[in-house]
């Protein structure tokens, strides 16, 4: 092989061998994924009796957290125009898939009523709940959803 070629191997060698450690540093949890789709309902959950239920789009979301074991937190994002969201958390490397569920929250801060003005004018509130932790490259990805959204007194 040329000889030009040599400093670059190392340097992408390097470059691998520092993204390993950066991905060792990061928790097993990797990065987080809380994804789902919001319905304009008073629980944000589809109507039990299968009908078509309306979805509530342009809504902000936001995952907070009472320790800090998540980076970026507050996170906020936004739901489509389908209603789905997801709001992606970078975890500190010493979280757990136990202390996010246990610490964090995940909050619809748009009142209801924006999407249907006969539910009430507040937000809603629910815990996390674990999925699935999944390879990604160097990373993981640790899915995580709504474990039921209730509406938020305030
Ligand atoms: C969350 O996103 C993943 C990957 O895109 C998908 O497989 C999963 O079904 C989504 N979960 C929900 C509840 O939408
Ligand atoms: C289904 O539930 C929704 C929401 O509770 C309600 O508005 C609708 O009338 C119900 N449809 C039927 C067929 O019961
Ligand atoms: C979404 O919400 C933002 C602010 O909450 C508003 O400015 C914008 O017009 C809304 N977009 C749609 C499509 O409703
Ligand atoms: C999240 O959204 C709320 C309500 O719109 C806003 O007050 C807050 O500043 C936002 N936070 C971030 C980090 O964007
Ligand atoms: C985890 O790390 C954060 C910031 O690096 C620190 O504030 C927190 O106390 C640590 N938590 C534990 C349980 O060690």
């Amino acid at each position: 092989m040329p000889m030009a070629l040599k400093p670059l191997l190392l340097l992408v060698f390097a470059a691998i061998m520092t993204l390993m450690s950066v991905a060792e540093a990061q928790s097993t949890v990797g990065i987080v994924h809380v994804n789902g789709t919001l319905y304009c309902t008073s629980n944000a959950s589809p109507a039990p009796n299968g009908s078509a239920t309306p979805v509530f789009p342009n809504a902000t979301l936001q995952v907070a957290c009472s320790a800090d074991v998540v980076a970026n937190a507050p996170s906020n994002t936004t739901s489509n125009t389908d209603g789905t969201y997801r709001v992606v958390l970078i975890p500190r490397p010493n979280a757990t898939v136990g202390s996010i569920v246990s610490n964090c929250r995940l909050f619809v801060l748009t009142p209801l009523s924006t999407c249907n003005p006969t539910l009430p004018s507040a937000g809603l509130v629910s815990d996390l709940r674990f999925v699935t932790t999944v390879p990604n490259g160097f990373w993981r990805i640790t899915y995580m959803v709504a474990a039921g959204f209730a509406v938020q007194a305030n």
